[in-house]
């Protein structure tokens, strides 16, 4: 298994490029499955989550062709099967985004059920009540969720009693090709929720309401090919800004958008970090020790889940105490205990992790759990004394485009060691 080594110590400082949005890319893959003709998607990450929904698609049938630029045109008409077995589900959560559109299509899909990040039990029960609620009869049998339609999935409404963002994918991807109109209430009003929404409105789709709580769908017979380009990734932006804050540097990070990130701008800010935006760029520069902030997680326009650990990063070298709060999922701070043995000072209560920033931690071998929790070890090596090396970073490689090279182009010392 591939390790990254890093020296601490130097000042993230120059320009970094942000790729295309892991989050977006994949209900965006999953929904070309919808299409009646070929779909072009475009600016998308080379990420391991990207290939594994790639292997997908192409073991239900599906014809993939892929250009240099890793711009990827997809005939789903060619699809046989209809099942997303075990071994590629269990190592990637999302791929239970292909049951919508493959049972909206061709009124059948079989996934089992998901494995993913260790972070709490996150269930697809969400997903399942919704399609329920357009008429699909779904059944567990040995692991696999069977999902059937006689006919046509029907319009319905649909109120989700927790905001879920693959939820309100699946359920509209599933709508899209359905007789009549669903409202999804209390949908997820993520940006990636809207990315989707706009590239199915791009195949000929009929949603309304993206950004908003309420989704109003109304279906249509077919959707035809398009050519779209997904949109940059607001967590591998954020990263980046609390990577150089956290070394004290001064970055402008391209090819982003600043008007989603407006919860991380904020705790930034308010960090002491001087911030400026341009239509597709945002420059940060941080003059001093940065100063604990406290936060508390919650779906958008909150602050991002995916963001927490970045910033408990950022306050173990902060100046004071901070809480931060995560209300998202259970079982998302386990990387305190890594980060304690880099002389971290952090103490958890539940679902609260107290934070208090000391002024130099110490390199140390640690161990990567979750992707965003690898991030944020990762951001600890940039500052910490001496070597660190951050081992299982197959996690970070699932989220993080050329995590090293982008680093190294800051001026990191930072290496990967292949296994
Ligand atoms: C997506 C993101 C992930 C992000 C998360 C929250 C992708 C590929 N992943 O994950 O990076 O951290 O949104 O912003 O886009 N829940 C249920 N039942 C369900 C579904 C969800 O109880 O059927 C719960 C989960 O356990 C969790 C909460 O709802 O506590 C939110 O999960 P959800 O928004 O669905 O996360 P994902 O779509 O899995």
């Amino acid at each position: 298994m591939d390790k990254l080594l890093i020296k601490g110590g130097r000042r993230l400082e120059g320009e970094v490029r942000i790729s295309g949005a892991k989050n977006s890319a994949l209900p965006i893959l999953a929904a070309t499955l919808l299409s009646s003709e070929r779909v072009t998607i475009c600016n998308l990450p080379h990420l391991h989550d990207i290939t594994t929904m790639i292997e997908l698609l192409g073991c239900m049938g599906v014809q993939v062709l892929i250009d240099e630029k890793l711009n990827i045109e997809v005939n789903s008409e060619t699809m046989t099967v209809f099942t997303a077995p075990y071994e590629l589900v269990k190592t990637m959560r999302a791929s239970i985004l292909v049951l919508g559109p493959m049972l909206s299509k061709y009124g059948e899909a079989t996934v089992s059920f998901p494995g993913g990040c260790a972070i709490g039990s996150r269930p697809v029960d969400l997903h399942l009540k919704g399609l329920e609620a357009l008429g699909a009869s779904i059944t567990v049998e040995q692991g696999y969720i069977k999902a059937k339609s006689p006919g046509r999935l029907t319009g319905g409404h649909v109120f989700f009693d927790t905001v879920t963002v693959g939820g309100t994918e699946n359920i509209m991807m599933a709508a899209v090709l359905a007789q009549g109109r669903t409202i999804i209430e209390n949908a997820a009003r993520e940006p990636e929720i809207v990315d989707l929404a706009l590239f199915l409105n791009a195949m000929g789709a009929k949603v309304t309401g993206m950004g908003t709580d309420t989704l109003v769908i109304d279906g249509v017979e077919s959707l035809h090919g398009c050519r779209y380009s997904v949109m940059p990734d607001r967590i591998e932006t954020g990263t980046y800004l609390v990577a150089a804050a956290a070394t004290g540097g001064r970055v402008v990070v391209k090819d982003t958008r600043p008007g989603m990130l407006d919860a991380v701008l904020a705790k930034l800010e308010e960090a002491g970090a001087n911030i400026s935006c341009g239509q597709d760029w945002i420059a940060l520069d941080m003059p001093g020790r940065p100063k604990a902030v406290s936060i508390k997680t919650a779906p958008y326009p909150g602050f991002p889940t995916d963001m927490q650990a970045q910033f408990i990063a950022l306050n173990t070298i902060a100046e004071g105490t901070g809480t931060v709060i995560e209300t998202v999922f259970e079982n998302r701070l386990i990387q305190v205990h890594e980060m304690n043995r880099m002389g971290a000072e952090i103490r958890v209560e539940g679902n609260t992790a107290i934070v208090t920033g000391t002024v130099q931690l110490k390199g140390a071998p640690v161990m990567a759990t979750d992707l965003r929790a690898s991030a944020s070890l990762v951001i600890l090596g940039l500052v910490a004394a001496g070597e660190t090396l951050v081992e299982r970073i197959y996690h970070i490689d699932r989220g993080y485009e050329c995590i090293e090279e982008k680093l190294q182009l800051l001026g990191a010392h930072i290496k990967r060691i292949a296994a």
